[in-house]
């Protein structure tokens, strides 16, 4: 527990986000997200976005891709309110994220980050800690639809085995779904997908896939995808490049549009050209 409150202390450092005076406190969210307009910059330097504009309905999974350093992982940190718009709104369920208590807002955005961390602790103290009275068979129910169930159970103390710096050490995709199974556990309307590298391997992605295939439909999933094999169901697929959005659609209209997407599908299937299927 110890570890689990230092978690949230991180979670919750105060940055110079604050709650505006009269902020409610977010209820019953369903998950709508929506950029209107939303321009940002790190400081004084140029703009890391420009006049993004989207609307994610809740229960849609949404794809961000694009080459390094365009601004994926900025976009979401823009939800989780880690730093404010520029210019433009974003809003959740209609409410300007601006106006809501920050606490309430963060508690409904589960983030799956690119380099999830697990705290000194057991499995099951590193699936739990955002709900202190979860019961073991939530956990294991989390960590059954994560798709990690069958590898904690080989692990040496099952649910028990210490993680972290002194203990057993996870892989990639292993630690990724225990952020997923953290986030379904916490039944968080928003889930914000930041895939670790294109590196994993094929077998490690299937796994991923599978553990995120379960929460499709019940959640928002923003996605930030290198493998497009990952996203090819998702309900919109956004391009960014430079900072702006600059093709919006699904798998098959942006494969047909034959631009920057089917450009990078292409070259990451080695596949037929006019039809996007492998060849
Ligand atoms: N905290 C920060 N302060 C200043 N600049 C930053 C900060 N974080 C990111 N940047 C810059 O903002 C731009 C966008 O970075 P971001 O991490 O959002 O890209 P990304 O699309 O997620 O890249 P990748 O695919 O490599 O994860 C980059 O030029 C980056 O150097
Ligand atoms: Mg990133």
């Amino acid at each position: 527990m110890a570890g689990a409150e230092r978690v949230l202390d991180v979670l919750d450092a105060p940055t110079e986000i604050r709650n505006s005076r009269d902020a409610e406190t977010l209820q019953n969210i369903q998950g709508e997200v929506a950029f209107d307009h939303v321009s940002f910059s790190y400081g004084e330097s140029v703009p890391v976005l420009k006049d993004v504009s989207f609307i994610c309905k809740p229960g849609e999974m949404l794809a961000l891709v694009g080459p390094t350093g365009v601004g994926k992982t900025t976009l979401t940190q823009l939800i989780s309110r880690f730093y404010e718009p520029t210019s433009g709104r974003i809003l959740l369920d209609g409410h300007d994220i601006r106006d809501v208590t920050v606490e309430s807002l963060r508690r409904c955005i589960s983030p799956v980050l690119q380099d999830t961390f697990l705290f000194n602790g057991t499995i099951a103290e590193n699936i739990g800690y955002a709900v202190p009275d979860a019961s073991m068979e939530e956990i294991e129910a989390a960590a059954k639809a994560a798709n990690i169930h069958e590898d904690i159970q080989m692990m040496p103390d099952g649910y028990q085995t210490q993680v972290g710096e002194r203990g057993l050490r996870l892989s990639g995709g292993q630690t990724q779904r225990i952020a997923i199974a953290r986030a379904i556990l916490r039944k968080s309307p928003v889930i914000i997908l930041d895939e670790a590298t294109a590196s994993v391997d094929v077998e490690t992605e299937q796994q991923i896939q599978k553990a995120i295939a379960s929460v499709t439909g019940s959640r928002t999933i923003i996605a930030i995808a290198h493998r497009l094999s990952t996203i090819r169901n998702a309900d919109q697929i956004l391009v960014i490049e430079n900072g702006s959005i600059t093709e919006h659609g699904t798998h098959e209209e942006l494969i047909a549009l034959g631009g920057s997407y089917a450009r990078m599908n292409r070259i990451q299937n080695n596949t037929d050209q006019d039809t996007g299927k492998p060849v």
